[in-house]
């Protein structure tokens, strides 16, 4: 039994879902693949993924691949309930719905986790977490998982460390395939649509502060320069620093940055990125909004603390006011990409999923022989899907002469 908002929105869900299959060239070669094959052949796959369009694509792509499928949301503002009833009608069990409370978003979690699963997908860690933490006795049964993003892959290597990591984990995140198109490119343009679907404002001329010049913030500060804003990035590693400034753009402490920036994006995957003493240096209209994983990068306490009045200032947008001043949230401090638009491009995420799909099939493939550990992906999986990629694109690349490859592998010289 399914735990979903709204059945009857499924034939919307579905449009959705045919929509990004048609860009997802990679992803389709991959299920044509294993439709025959059956590589998951009765198994049980638990998935916790923002659950909208390219997401439910992947799932269903895995149960044509032979697993019974049970999905819920990594995010309690990410489910799409048209998609989530679309899966639901395809005969996949969805435990998940937009703007789930804190209770619901882990009761949808359990639920998912009680199909007792063989394989997971997870998103930020909360499943393999919770598995670990409350269903020790599933574990002898779980074959692996694979983790889909840069703030999972930092509590699973925790765990790791404290040998408390009980399966064998692949960090698709750490893929070539995933976070130099994901993070970068689709985090780049994703978070600028969905604060430009939030606000409908102009974004050339304005101040943006990118606060973490990692994957995700060089994507995000690149769209910035190229919409014509003004990018002053907030760092705490020298090198990603002077990276920041090579790239164009201006570099400058938060507390300097709070005061000259009109719109802010977190993206560091750690927490208070933004602070009390932020907001107090913050000019009127700032407008603030966090792509990390974790709704803690954007101190919200401070924020609710100093609010003299608090209003809906527009769907997804709350203004906070106070000495004289008006500070906008949007989508209360959660993913802005995925909350107040549909998360990555599609040609994006038929990388980073196809590549999901290939670590299933590497866990269950090699079942028994990897440790338990965060495992990267072997280099000719990345390959396969970069080559997928450039096939569906009509690239064609160069291949190295026989004396090429001599003169990359010798020492000595002609
Ligand atoms: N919105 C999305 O769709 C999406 C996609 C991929 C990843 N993510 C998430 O985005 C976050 C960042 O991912 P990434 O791959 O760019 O990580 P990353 O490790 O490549 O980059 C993070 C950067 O933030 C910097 N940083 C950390 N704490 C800081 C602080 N307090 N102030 C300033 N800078 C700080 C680090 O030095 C690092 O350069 C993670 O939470 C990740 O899970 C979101």
């Amino acid at each position: 039994m399914s735990t979903i908002r709204n059945q009857s929105l499924a034939p919307e869900g579905k449009l959705k879902i045919n929509w990004v299959k048609e860009h997802m060239p990679v992803l389709n070669e991959l299920a044509r693949e294993f439709r025959e094959t059956k590589p998951f052949a009765g198994l049980r796959v638990a998935i916790c993924l923002h659950l909208e369009a390219k997401t439910a694509y992947m799932a269903k792509v895995v149960q044509e691949s032979g697993a019974q499928v049970t999905i819920t949301g990594s995010n309690p503002l990410s489910t799409q309930d048209d998609v989530a009833a679309a899966l639901v009608e395809d005969g996949l069990t969805v435990h998940s719905w937009y703007n789930a409370t804190d209770e619901e978003y882990e009761d949808h979690l359990h639920k998912t986790m009680q199909s007792e699963p063989h394989l997971i997908i997870d998103d930020g860690g909360d499943l393999v977490a919770m598995l670990h933490s409350q269903y020790p006795q599933m574990i002898d049964n779980v074959r692996g998982g694979a983790e889909e993003t840069t703030t999972g892959l930092i509590r699973l290597r925790a765990m790791a460390a404290d040998g408390e990591l009980k399966i064998p984990m692949m960090a698709v995140n750490d893929a070539f395939c995933k976070y130099l198109f994901d993070n970068r490119y689709g985090t780049g343009q994703s978070v600028w649509d969905g604060i430009m679907r939030a606000t409908n404002l102009v974004v050339a001329g304005k101040t943006v502060v990118v606060i973490g010049y990692g994957w995700c913030g060089k994507g995000v500060a690149m769209r910035a320069r190229g919409l014509g804003a003004r990018v002053i990035v907030c760092e705490v590693d020298p090198v990603k620093a002077v990276e920041a400034i090579m790239d164009g753009n201006s570099v400058m402490p938060m507390l300097d940055a709070a005061a000259e920036g009109n719109i802010f994006v977190t993206v560091t995957g750690c927490r208070d990125a933004i602070t009390k003493e932020h907001y107090e240096n913050m000019k009127d209209g700032a407008i603030l909004c966090n792509a990390g994983h974790f709704d803690l990068e954007i101190d919200k306490g401070p924020l609710e603390e100093l609010a003299e009045n608090k209003r809906l200032a527009r769907k997804n947008v709350e203004a906070y006011e106070f000495n004289g001043k008006t500070i906008y949230l949007i989508a209360e401090g959660r993913l802005v990409n995925l909350a107040a638009a549909d998360g990555h491009p599609a040609e994006i995420m038929d990388m980073s999923f196809a590549l999901q799909v290939e670590a299933l099939h590497y866990l269950n493939s090699n079942h028994g022989k990897l440790p338990n550990d965060v495992l990267t992906l072997p280099q000719a999986v990345d390959d396969k899907v970069a080559r997928r990629k450039l096939q569906a694109m009509g690239v064609s690349i160069d291949t190295l002469s026989k004396a090429q490859e001599c003169y990359l592998t010798s020492w000595k010289a002609e």
